[in-house]
């Protein structure tokens, strides 16, 4: 963990709000995943950073990646990412999606039986099944009821596996993946026990790729003994997807306090908002806070951002030492889903990103003003 005076040495340096990561978590998360999952290949899920710092760290490593879009899969290979070191995954892909991804050797998940169509005989795939069943996590964040749009319905699987075959994909195997920050191990064996009729039903498999999902604190190695089973009854090699888990430890975000006011409520006013991290306003995370100044006295206050929504608030009623303008807070777990989902919102830039690797060095650019108004210097202007 980084100390205070390293943070404040970055806040200085480079302004805030600023994304700071720490390459010694990065690399402790990737290894201890490493380890737990030995003997499985393990796909980065890279809409939780696709920083192409990060990603390159995690490619050297040996990690492949999970893509969800034409950006992201572009990125991976502008990272150096082998294209059979990738998964092309989501649920309404284009055109050039299947095209590019086909040209680089890489493996499609479907998510619908018709996207046959758009691959050609031998392209390499596995089919994603819904297990349909209810999970421990925000209702924004559970992929695997049967309600959700994501994958095959359980009782159509076997059949859209054998059509996957029969049009000639190169079909390895099934994929699932239930939710994300799912916090009870069981959870996932409740999933495999739902889609094991299949191991029965669907012939030979190479591979089960469970997804990702594994909450911060979750018993890794408790999710990796009920995933190797899982893999092991089908006979199959075991994929898995985190993109959380191997992240959000490594990074936080810094904001300066702006200031402070009482309503109904007490507020510190900060720099940063839902523009900057969104995971507050949507799924009413909470990220840990920490101040990074004393003051013998504490009070209790709403943090709120400088958007003008109600909603822009970081976190409600806590405890803070006696905060003034200036002083410099870290919000912390917001290495994952932070600066991949910050916006330019209200013609707020992007923050810049820093990573510590023995100094801090620059690896995203705050985005200059200039760049908010780029694309619409089209005639007339
Ligand atoms: N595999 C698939 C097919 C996924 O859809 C996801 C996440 C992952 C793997 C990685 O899940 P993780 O290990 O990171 O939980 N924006 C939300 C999270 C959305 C996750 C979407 N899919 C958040 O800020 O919490």
């Amino acid at each position: 963990m980084l100390s205070r005076e390293q943070l404040l040495h970055a806040a200085e340096t480079h302004g805030t709000p600023l994304y700071v990561y720490d390459a010694r978590v990065l690399d402790e998360r990737i290894q201890r995943a490493i380890q737990a999952f030995s003997g499985a290949k393990i796909f980065f899920a890279m809409k939780a950073n696709s920083n192409l710092h990060i990603v390159r760290r995690m490619k050297d490593q040996g990690l492949g990646f999970e893509v969800v879009s034409y950006g992201e899969l572009h990125k991976a290979l502008h990272a150096g990412v082998p294209g059979e070191r990738i998964l092309v995954n989501g649920p309404a892909k284009t055109l050039e999606e299947y095209e590019l991804g086909q040209q680089v050797g890489a493996t499609f998940i479907l998510d619908r039986l018709d996207e046959c169509h758009f691959l050609k005989p031998g392209a390499k795939a596995i089919v994603r099944v819904n297990p349909e069943l209810h999970v421990s996590t925000h209702s924004h964040l559970a992929t695997g009821e049967a309600h959700s749009k994501f994958g095959i319905p359980l009782g159509h699987a076997a059949e859209a596996l054998q059509q996957a075959r029969d049009a000639g994909l190169n079909v390895r195997g099934l994929h699932l993946h239930i939710g994300s920050a799912i916090q009870n191990p069981e959870d996932f064996r409740e999933a495999f026990e739902k889609v094991a009729h299949l191991a029965d039903e669907v012939g030979h498999l190479e591979v089960l790729d469970v997804g990702g999902g594994w909450g911060l604190n979750a018993d890794l190695e408790g999710i990796a003994k009920i995933a190797f089973e899982a893999a092991k009854s089908f006979g199959a090699e075991l994929w898995v997807e985190p993109g959380r888990f191997l992240v959000s430890e490594s990074g936080v975000l810094l904001t300066r306090v702006v200031g402070t006011k009482e309503t109904a409520r007490k507020f510190v006013l900060l720099d940063a908002g839902m523009t900057e991290i969104l995971r507050p306003m949507l799924y009413g995370a909470m990220h840990p806070l920490r101040p990074l100044w004393d003051h013998p006295e504490t009070d209790r206050f709403d943090l709120a951002g400088p958007a003008c929504e109600s909603g822009d608030v970081l976190a409600r009623d806590v405890e803070l030492p006696l905060p003034e303008r200036g002083n410099i807070l870290a919000l912390e777990q917001a290495g994952a889903y932070g600066a991949v989902m910050s916006s330019t919102y209200l013609s707020r830039p992007r923050p810049a990103e820093v990573l510590w690797d023995g100094d801090f060095r620059v690896i995203r650019r705050r985005e200059s003003l200039e760049k908010l108004w780029e694309l619409e210097m089209t005639s007339g202007f």
